[in-house]
């Protein structure tokens, strides 16, 4: 059976895809830790579209989860057709301050992760020769982020892994997206104790960054900032440079930080 698996797919973004997906008829695949939260979205887009919902609960920060979450969809007999790599946390502070285990934790998720599964589930898409990854980076990625050092780098990383793999991949009818989104209503600035310094006007919508998506996936785009000021931002930077953004950034979020102790 095709499926389409989204990781990071119990809130916000993730749950955004899995509700647009479900409805235009993709059977799915969702993965997060939180199990109960899972179950319940799984059986309400079964009523609600008549597709099929698994669910996998599962720490992906986890050495061997990949290996495990490969090894559940062998089991089923699940083929991954669709493979949205979305869970990602960040952090905020001063670096030489963060916990350790933390940022590399982060460093875990955020790539360790995304590599690993594109791997594990590109071979059948090769394969097959079809296949849509979404990589779900973020326009953080576009420079260097003092006091978010860590979370800007992990997306940067996403981003240019992203349209690497997309040149290697076309000819094989694999098509790879680095979806790009600024800031979000969803937990992820709650979660990265940064929602101070996030200027909550000017967000998107979770449903905004899923019509870009899914917009650049019938378009065939290898990259795409969602959101005009964001995508006009991510472009002027390109001509600004990083030691002039950093100065000034680390300017601005260092009097923020300084407020918040
Ligand atoms: N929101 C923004 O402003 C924004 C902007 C740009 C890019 N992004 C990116 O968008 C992606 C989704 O973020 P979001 O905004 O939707 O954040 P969110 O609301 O905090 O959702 C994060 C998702 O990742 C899952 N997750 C976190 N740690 C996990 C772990 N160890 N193992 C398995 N699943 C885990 C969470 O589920 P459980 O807690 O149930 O595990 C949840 O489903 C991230 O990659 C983020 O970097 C977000």
């Amino acid at each position: 059976m095709k499926v389409t698996l989204i990781t990071g797919a119990s809130i916000g973004i993730g749950e955004g895809f899995a509700r647009r997906l479900a409805a235009e008829g993709h059977d799915l695949v969702l993965v997060a830790r939180s199990e109960k939260t899972l179950h319940e979205l799984c059986d309400e887009l079964m009523l609600k579209h008549g597709t099929m919902a698994h669910y996998v609960a599962i720490d992906l920060t986890e050495p061997d989860s990949d290996a495990r979450l490969f090894a559940e969809t062998e089991k089923h007999g699940f083929e991954v057709d669709w493979l949205i790599n979305n869970a990602g946390f960040g952090s905020y502070g001063d670096f030489a301050k963060l916990d350790l285990d933390h940022e590399k934790g982060m460093i875990d998720l955020n790539i360790r992760v995304l590599i690993a599964l594109t791997s594990r589930y590109l071979a059948g898409m090769r394969e097959r020769k079809s296949g849509q990854i979404i990589n779900v980076s973020s326009a953080a990625g576009f420079q260097p982020i003092p006091f978010m050092a860590t979370y800007a780098a992990t997306k940067a990383f996403v981003t240019s892994f992203s349209e690497a793999l997309a040149a290697e991949n076309s000819p094989y009818g694999i098509k790879v997206l680095a979806l790009c989104p600024g800031s979000t209503k969803t937990n992820f600035q709650a979660a990265a104790k940064m929602d101070r310094v996030i200027q909550v006007k000017g967000q998107q919508t979770v449903e905004e960054v899923i019509d870009t998506a899914m917009r650049s996936v019938k378009s065939g785009r290898t990259r795409v900032v969602s959101g005009f000021t964001n995508d006009i931002v991510s472009r002027i930077v390109n001509f600004v440079p990083n030691a002039l953004i950093t100065r000034v950034m680390a300017k601005g979020l260092r009097d923020k930080y300084q407020e918040d102790r």
